[in-house]
């Protein structure tokens, strides 16, 4: 069957391709009724993300909104909810410089334009053994990536949240070293479940999520999809990412999630789902290593944390 591809900047997407974003409550209503699957996915086919656990329950749109750690607006989970209201995302500009043939500062909607609109759903595991699972919206980060055009000495691209005390509380405390900065190694940039997100259930993101885009790598821990992106820098040195300036012996660059491998303070083999009161096993890579493992392949993974 063709079915047509969504990109961004085509004018008003038709009604009729959005996923509905009471068919997405409905889904959960259906699980929670105990509808078949089969019968569910024909019901909402563009929700389901090829990767995506078929058991795993979205999180409710309430919680991903309203636990939050955006450490701009305070390190307290209801923080970022309650203290982004004077955030401004638009009218908004990413830059991207470095090594890349195609640098430039663009309005949010060129740097958007023409891309295909993905809408995966993906889990969501927080270096602090919570977890989520969380019906994105955004592009593929390969495709922005190709539009710039890397250099051959490009080998990371480090990604910067923007800079703005007046209207983030937070950065006018020194809680971590403003601003946030987060990377990847090219190949991770380029995998196909890296995504730069601009939504949530089919909605812009709002301020506690990182709007207007922010990354997300559902293999690694939560921590490396920064917010608010301003900046996209091309380099052949790793980049410095934020929470491993703080506490270097806490978190590495890679941050892949690994049940194996325990947090100086605490393990890293199980997790709370919100939502659930009981803790599950966290899986290796998130449970995306099929699409992800053989980036690692001769790595240590206990040692490149
Ligand atoms: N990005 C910025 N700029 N500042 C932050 O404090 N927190 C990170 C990440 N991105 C953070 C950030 C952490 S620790 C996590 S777990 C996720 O955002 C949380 O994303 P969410 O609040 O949308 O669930």
């Amino acid at each position: 069957m063709f079915i047509r591809k969504r990109r961004f900047g085509e004018g008003d997407i038709p009604s009729s391709e959005i996923t509905p974003y009471e068919l997405y409550l409905d889904r959960r209503r259906f699980l929670a009724h105990g509808a078949t699957l089969a019968g569910v996915a024909v019901l909402a086919p563009s929700v389901l993300g090829a990767t995506e656990t078929e058991e795993d329950e979205r999180t409710p749109y309430e919680d991903i909104t309203h636990y939050n750690n955006y450490y701009e607006f305070g390190t307290g989970k209801e923080d970022p909810a309650k203290y982004s209201g004077d955030f401004v995302p638009r009218p908004w500009t990413v830059t991207v410089e470095g090594e890349c043939s195609n640098p430039g500062t663009f309005a949010l909607d060129d740097f958007l334009k023409g891309h295909e609109i993905v809408e995966p759903v993906y889990r969501m595991r927080c270096v602090e053994a919570w977890s989520m699972v969380i019906p994105w919206r955004g592009v593929r980060l390969r495709d922005v990536i190709m539009r710039a055009q890397p250099t051959g000495k490009a080998e990371f691209v480090e990604m910067t949240t923007v800079l703005r005390p007046a209207q983030m509380p937070g950065q006018r405390r020194r809680i971590l070293p403003w601003p946030y900065v987060e990377g990847l190694r090219l190949d991770e940039a380029m995998n196909e479940l890296t995504i730069l997100a601009t939504g949530i259930y089919g909605k812009d993101l709002l301020n506690q999520n990182g709007a207007p885009l922010r990354l997300v790598t559902p293999w690694k821990y939560g921590f490396k999809g920064v917010k608010s992106i301003v900046k996209m820098r091309f380099t052949s040195d790793m980049p410095e990412n934020t929470w491993q300036v703080m506490a270097p012996n806490e978190y590495g660059f890679y941050a892949n999630v690994n049940p194996e491998v325990d947090h100086p303070r605490w393990s890293q083999a199980r997790e709370r789902r919100i939502g659930e009161f009981r803790r599950r096993p966290t899986l290796m890579f998130n449970g995306y290593g099929e699409q992800v493992a053989h980036m690692y392949r001769g790595m240590d993974l206990t040692k490149w944390y």
